[in-house]
């Protein structure tokens, strides 16, 4: 299965595998990846599931759509890998991917 590499905050990064079909944020979340609140339960509402995606991966995702816009207007913290990971969905060219978790706002 896909592996992802993952930064919290604390600077720790850590393998994790995430299921192909599932969303990033589910993914982290049944990792114990406890940073990713996702708090609307991925309705792209809260933008507490935010991260960073790393330079190289970002352009291969897709363009966030302009509800995922909106939300992430809306972080304190928005850089130009920023993501929400509620609204990515993990499939197996992700494999390798790098991720870290966004500062709270
Ligand atoms: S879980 Fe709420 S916006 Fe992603």
């Amino acid at each position: 299965m896909p592996t992802i590499t993952v930064t919290q905050r604390s600077g720790q990064a850590q393998d994790i595998v995430i299921p192909a079909g599932v969303s990033l944020m589910e993914g982290l979340r049944d990792a114990g990846v406890e940073e990713t609140f996702a708090l609307c339960g991925g309705y792209c509402a809260c933008a507490t599931c935010h991260v960073y995606i790393a330079v190289d991966w970002a352009p291969k995702l897709p363009a966030p759509s302009e509800d995922e816009e909106d939300a992430l207007e809306g972080c304190g913290h928005r850089t130009r890998q920023s993501r929400l990971s509620c609204q990515v969905v993990f499939v197996e060219a992700l494999d390798g991917l790098q991720v870290r978790i966004a500062q709270e706002d």
